[in-house]
């Protein structure tokens, strides 16, 4: 008898028996024959049982006694059981079967308080997010997610970026000090959860050069958005000696394969979650428009939105507007005053920063935030002061600009965002295991 996973059945398996444990996703008895689909986890795989008949009569289905048929028609949803049976082919889907010749049960569940045919709100979801993540969409979900960890990180190092583990406790802010949750440390001082890595995987690339972080970052932001949490993932990377072209190649390149990646592997997870990949594919080979800040505001006052010249565009325009665009584009020279201390202005366009927000289409705006950084000592001693931000908690990250600088550029993107792309998702929520927003810490 061979042990396998859903997902390893194969034609080979055809004929052959089988035995497959985990939990009954959904099962429905018409009396005679009972149905229990069965997640293990890689896949689902539908069990059908009958009560055993003498062999003369049918030699493909094996049976259970009366008894076990019984009692496998009642299972409640998420029993854990281990079941034997024979491998066929589905008799009207692309996918195998499994003919119960017997099973072992290691717990009944009753009364399961998510049960498939029930329609839940989001907030009792949320409030049983410890069993919502057994649901199907959300187990889709975090298969998605992990092709987009694993392709980073393979991409990365296929591209000769060295991985840099940033702390999360921090003396100094990273990117504004009004979105700071803050802690104290065991001899009384205050520091601070990060809000980006960036600063730390700088000093790291002189060491190492090509460098990126992937962990999670803190925002205290109260911002009750689809795509705002306040505990998200962050992939930081820096590179030495480009300029801003080459930064937005270098981010068009890694989300090529990132897109490439997802709709080849999950394929069967998107079609699970009603993703139709179609937009998704139609945009890997299409360059990404690139445009100005200024082109930006200009184009949303043409589209009868209410903003003007020098603001900071919101995450609700800015949601709205890339409903209206098929493609990504690349959002750059934003006006002084917007970006970080760290930013590097143009020398070329006097008063606008050497950066680019990507915005992804279909409701969901900003992906990934990016930038040159100031090389020159004087000038971001002076942003930081400008900033109102203590010089002295900053040693360190001048220091780097003191032994060596060199120009270089980085960007980072919030892995929940991609996700929500991804998969098409309404609220970013659905895209973390155990999210945290406004108005949930829980479970
Ligand atoms: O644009 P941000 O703030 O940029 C940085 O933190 C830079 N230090 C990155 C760098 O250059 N290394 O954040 C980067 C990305 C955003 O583009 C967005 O995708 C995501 O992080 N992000 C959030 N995701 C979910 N919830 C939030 N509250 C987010 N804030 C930013
Ligand atoms: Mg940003």
């Amino acid at each position: 008898m061979i042990q396998t996973l859903i997902s390893k059945i194969t034609a080979e398996h055809v004929g052959q028996t089988i035995t497959i444990k985990w939990r009954i996703q959904n099962s429905r008895s018409s009396g005679k024959v009972s149905f229990i689909e069965l997640r293990d986890g890689s896949g689902y795989l539908q069990c059908v049982a009958e009560i055993a008949k003498p062999q003369a009569e049918s030699d493909k289905l094996q049976g259970i006694t009366p008894e076990k048929f019984e009692q496998f028609a009642s299972l409640g949803q998420e029993s854990s059981l281990s079941i034997t049976g024979t491998v066929s082919k589905h008799p009207k889907k692309d996918e195998y079967e499994l003919h119960v010749s017997d099973y072992s049960l290691f717990w009944l569940a009753k009364d399961y308080p998510l049960g498939t045919k029930d329609d839940h709100g989001p907030e009792f979801l949320f409030d049983n997010r410890h069993l919502y993540l057994r649901s199907k969409s959300q187990v889709a979900i975090q298969k998605v997610r992990d092709t987009i960890i694993h392709a980073t990180y393979d991409w990365m190092r296929d591209n000769g970026f060295t991985k840099i583990d940033a702390p999360i406790f921090t003396p100094n802010a990273c990117e504004g000090t009004t979105e700071l949750y803050s802690v104290e440390h065991v001899n009384g001082e205050i520091m601070y959860l990060t809000q980006s890595g960036q600063l730390y995987i700088e000093a790291a690339m002189y060491g190492v050069g090509r460098v990126f972080d992937f962990g999670p970052v803190f925002r205290a932001e109260k911002s009750k958005t689809r795509r705002h949490l306040n505990e998200f993932w962050m992939m930081d990377a820096e590179i030495p000696f480009i300029q801003q072209d080459e930064n937005m190649q270098i981010q068009e390149d890694m989300l090529k394969y990132l897109i490439t990646q997802v709709v080849e592997k999950n394929s069967k997870d998107l079609t699970e979650i009603g993703r139709d990949t179609a937009p998704l594919e139609a945009i890997i080979n299409k360059p990404r428009p690139r445009m100005t800040h200024e082109e930006f505001v200009d184009d949303l006052i043409a589209k009868w939105f209410d903003v003007k010249q020098g603001d900071d565009i919101g995450s609700d325009i800015e949601m709205q507007y890339m409903e209206m665009i098929d493609t990504p584009i690349f959002l750059t020279h934003f006006p002084l005053g917007i970006k970080a201390f760290y930013t590097k202005e143009d020398p070329n366009k006097p008063w606008y920063w050497l950066c680019s927000d990507l915005l992804a289409p279909e409701w969901c705006g900003e992906v990934i935030g990016s930038s040159t950084r100031d090389d020159d000592h004087e000038v971001l001693l002076a942003k930081i002061l400008e900033h109102g931000l203590d010089p002295e908690l900053f040693d360190w990250y001048l220091d780097l600009r003191k032994y060596g600088t060199v120009p270089h550029a980085g960007f980072g993107y919030g892995l929940e965002r991609l996700v929500r792309w991804f998969c098409g998702l309404h609220h970013i929520r659905e895209t973390i295991p155990f999210p945290r927003y406004a108005n949930r810490i829980r479970p």
